[in-house]
C-alpha cells in the first residue's frame, strides 16, 4: 500500500512553538537541577535492560510536551506500526520494512496493539514467519557443524577461521557484533572481515591463514557488488592457489582438476544474499547457501542470515538470544507510550538539536571498548538512513535532515577530540554507553599510591570517567570556580567550562548478546523516529548509486583506454593521466 503524502513538520503549530523557544534560548542545566531535585528521575527510562537518562539533555518539559505533539503530528505510532504490519513504507523501491520480523519469536506480536500472536503473518503472498525461521534453523544447522567441527574442509580438518565477505550493511554489522561479543566467541574459532576491494584488506586477513582450516562467507544481499565480488574471486583464487601448492586440489587445467577445484570450493564457501541464483553462477552450491529478503535493508540485516559469522561464533543460543534483544526493544518502541518511548524520546531530542539548535553532529561515546566499532555501524545505518534531500513523495524536505554521527570509545576519545566537545564553539550532543559489569574484572593490585587505591577496581576507575565526563559536558566550570583554584587572571576564560553540553547516558548490565541486540534496535527505532518527522524514506539509499556507476565507468581509463580517457572531464582525466605516470 503507497504511503500517504508526509505532513510538513514546519507548518505545525508544535514546530511553531518549538522555533520560538529556540530563538534566544539559553540552557540551564545548573538551574534546572537545582530547581528539581527529581530532574533525573523524571528524565530516567528504562527500556528492556537499558537504563536510559536524558536528564542532562537541553530540555524541559513545555519543549519535551512540543516534541511529542510534533510526534503525534508525524504520526511516528502509526508508521510504526505500518512498518511492522508489512506496509510498503519504503517507497522509492516500493518494498515493505520488516527487519523487526526478524527477531520476533515465531508467531510474536508484529501488529497494531494485539497481544495475539496473528494467525499467520503473511505479507505480499509471503509466510514471514515461516521463511524467517526456516531460514534461522538452516543457519542454526551450519552454525552447529562449523562449531562442533562435523563441517570440514576439503582435506578433512575442521574449519579454525571464518572470513566474512562483505561490505557496508554485509560487513559493518557482522564485525561491530562480533568486536562486541567476543568474550562469547567459541574458543578455537576466529571471524575476520574483509570489505575494502583495496587488495591490501583481502591480502593482509589471508596472509597468515592455512586454506585447509578456513571458511569464507560471501555476503551480499544484491551478490552484485563490485567490492564483495572482486574480494570473493580473490578470496577463491587464494584457496585454489594454496591448496593447490600443496597438492590438496588439483592445478590440472582437465575436467578432472576442474571438479576437484569445484569440490574445495562447495568446502569453504557459503554465501548470504537475497540473490541465490547469482551464489550458484559464482560457483557456491546452492545448498550452502542463506537466503534473506528484499524487505531487510543492507543496514538493517545484522540479525538476519548476514549475521551468519555470528553465529558461528557465539552460538546458536548467544544469537537466539542477540534476537531477543532486538525484540524486547521492538517491543517497547511497539507498546510504550510516546512520553515513555525511549527511542522515540531520543529521536526527538535529535530533531529539536538538529533542526532547532543547529547542530550538525552527534557523538556516540562507548565507555566499552568491545564496542569500538559501533559508531562505525551506526554511521551506516543513520547517515544511509537518513541522509536524504527529498520526502517520500519526492517533494523537498522542508527542514536539515540527518546528523553527522561519529564517535570512538571512551576513554581513548577523551585524549583526542573532548577538547572540541567541552570547549569547542560547536553544540554536539553525545551519547555516552556503558555496562555496569565487564568481562574481565581487573584489579589494580598496586594503585599509583595517591588517587588509585592498591586493589582498585579498574572497571569503576573507568566508568568513573563515564560519570565524570557528562558531569562536565553539563555543569561545566565558572570563571569564578576557576578563580578560587587561584588561576593567574590571564587564563582564566581559557578554563572555564561552559557547561550546557547536552548528552544522554545509556546503562546496561553487561555487554551481553541480549544487549548488543538491544543497542542496535534502539538506534534502529532513533531513526525511524526523526526519519518519520522529516517525511523521509530511512530504508532507500539511492545516494550511493552515481559513484559506483561512475568507477565502472571510469574502470577502463584507468586501466589505459584512451578513448574512455579522453571522454573524461579535465580534472579527472588529468587525475588519471598523473596516477598512470606515478604507477610502476
Ligand atoms: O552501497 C551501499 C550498499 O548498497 C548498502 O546499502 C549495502 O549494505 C551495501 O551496499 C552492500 O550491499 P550488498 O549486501 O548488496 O553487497
Amino acid at each position: 500500500m503507497a504511503e500517504s503524502a508526509p505532513i510538513d513538520p514546519t507548518a505545525t503549530d508544535a514546530w511553531k512553538a518549538l522555533e520560538g523557544i529556540a530563538t534566544g534560548f539559553e540552557p540551564d542545566l545548573r538551574g534546572w537541577f537545582a530547581a528539581d531535585a527529581g530532574r533525573a528521575e523524571t528524565y530516567t527510562f528504562q527500556a528492556a535492560d537499558l537504563t536510559v537518562d536524558l536528564s542532562k539533555n537541553l530540555v524541559t518539559e513545555e519543549i519535551l510536551g512540543h516534541l511529542l505533539t510534533l510526534a503525534q503530528d508525524a504520526g511516528v505510532a502509526e508508521r510504526y506500526r505500518a512498518m511492522i504490519s508489512g506496509e510498503h513504507i519504503n517507497v522509492t523501491e516500493d518494498r515493505a520494512v520488516l527487519h523487526t520480523a526478524l527477531r520476533r519469536p515465531d508467531g510474536g506480536p508484529q501488529t497494531g496493539t494485539d497481544l495475539e500472536p496473528p494467525a499467520g503473518f503473511v505479507v505480499d503472498g509471503a509466510d514471514i514467519d515461516a521463511e524467517v525461521h526456516g531460514t534461522l534453523d538452516k543457519v542454526f544447522a551450519f552454525a552447529d557443524k562449523v562449531r562442533d567441527g562435523s563441517w570440514v574442509g576439503v582435506t578433512g580438518k575442521r574449519i579454525e577461521t571464518v572470513v566474512n565477505i562483505g561490505i557496508g550493511g554485509s560487513d559493518l554489522g557482522p564485525v561491530m557484533v562480533y568486536e562486541a561479543l567476543k568474550p562469547y566467541v567459541q574458543a578455537g574459532l576466529e571471524c575476520r572481515f574483509v570489505s575494502n576491494i583495496d587488495p591490501s584488506d583481502i591480502y593482509e586477513k589471508t596472509a597468515d591463514l592455512d586454506p585447509e582450516t578456513t571458511l569464507f562467507i560471501v555476503a551480499s544481499k544484491t551478490f552484485g557488488t563490485l567490492e564483495t565480488l572482486t574480494n570473493a574471486r580473490l578470496a577463491r583464487q587464494w584457496l585454489w592457489e594454496r591448496l593447490g601448492a600443496s597438492g590438496a586440489v588439483s592445478t590440472d587445467q582437465t575436467p578432472e582438476g576442474e571438479q576437484s577445484r569445484t569440490d574445495a570450493v562447495a568446502k569453504h564457501f557459503v554465501a548470504v544474499s537475497t540473490a541465490l541464483d547469482k551464489v550458484a553462477a559464482f560457483g557456491i552450491d546452492p545448498e550452502n547457501a542463506f537466503g534473506f529478503w528484499d524487505w531487510v535493508g543492507g543496514r538493517y540485516s545484522v540479525d538476519s542470515a548476514i549475521g551468519t559469522s555470528v553465529a558461528i561464533a557465539i552460538g546458536p543460543d548467544g544469537f537466539r538470544d542477540f534476537l531477543a534483544g532486538f525484540h524486547a526493544i521492538d517491543e517497547h518502541m511497539r507498546t510504550t507510550p510516546l512520553e515513555k518511548n525511549v527511542p522515540v524520546l531520543m529521536g526527538l531530542l535529535n530533531v529539536w538539536y538538529t533542526n532547532f539548535l543547529k547542530a550538525q553532529s552527534h557523538a556516540v561515546l562507548p565507555y566499552a571498548q568491545y564496542l569500538h566499532r559501533f559508531p562505525a555501524y551506526l554511521q551506516q545505518l543513520t547517515m544511509e538512513s537518513n541522509g536524504k534531500r527529498v520526502r517520500w513523495d519526492g517533494s523537498p524536505v522542508t527542514t536539515d535532515t540527518g546528523e553527522i554521527f561519529w564517535g570512538e570509545p571512551g576513554t581513548n576519545g577523551q585524549h583526542a577530540f573532548y577538547q572540541l566537545i567541552h570547549q569547542g564553539t560547536r553544540l554536539i550532543p553525545a551519547d555516552f554507553i556503558a555496562v555496569a559489569n565487564p568481562a574481565h574484572p581487573l584489579k589494580d593490585e598496586t594503585g599509583d599510591g595517591h588517587a588509585v587505591k592498591p586493589g582498585a577496581d579498574v572497571h569503576s576507575l573507568f566508568l568513573a570517567n563515564f560519570f565524570a565526563q557528562t558531569k562536565a559536558l553539563a555543569f561545566g566550570k565558572t570563571a569564578e570556580e576557576v578563580r578560587a583554584e587561584g588561576t593567574a587572571e590571564n587564563v582564566v576564560e581559557a578554563r572555564v567550562f561552559p557547561g550546557n553540553r547536552p548528552t544522554t547516558s545509556i546503562l546496561a548490565p553487561a555487554l551481553t548478546p541480549s544487549v548488543v541486540g538491544q543497542l542496535i534496535a534502539l538506534y534502529e527505532h532513533i531513526v525511524f523516529t526523526e526519519g518519520t518527522i522529516w517525511g523521509i524514506d530511512s530504508f532507500d539509499q539511492w545516494g550511493v548509486e552515481l559513484g559506483k556507476q561512475l568507477a565502472l565507468q571510469i574502470a577502463p581509463a584507468v586501466d589505459g583506454d584512451q578513448a574512455a580517457l579522453d571522454a573524461q572531464d579535465s580534472s579527472t582525466k588529468s587525475l588519471i593521466a598523473r596516477y598512470l605516470e606515478l604507477r610502476d
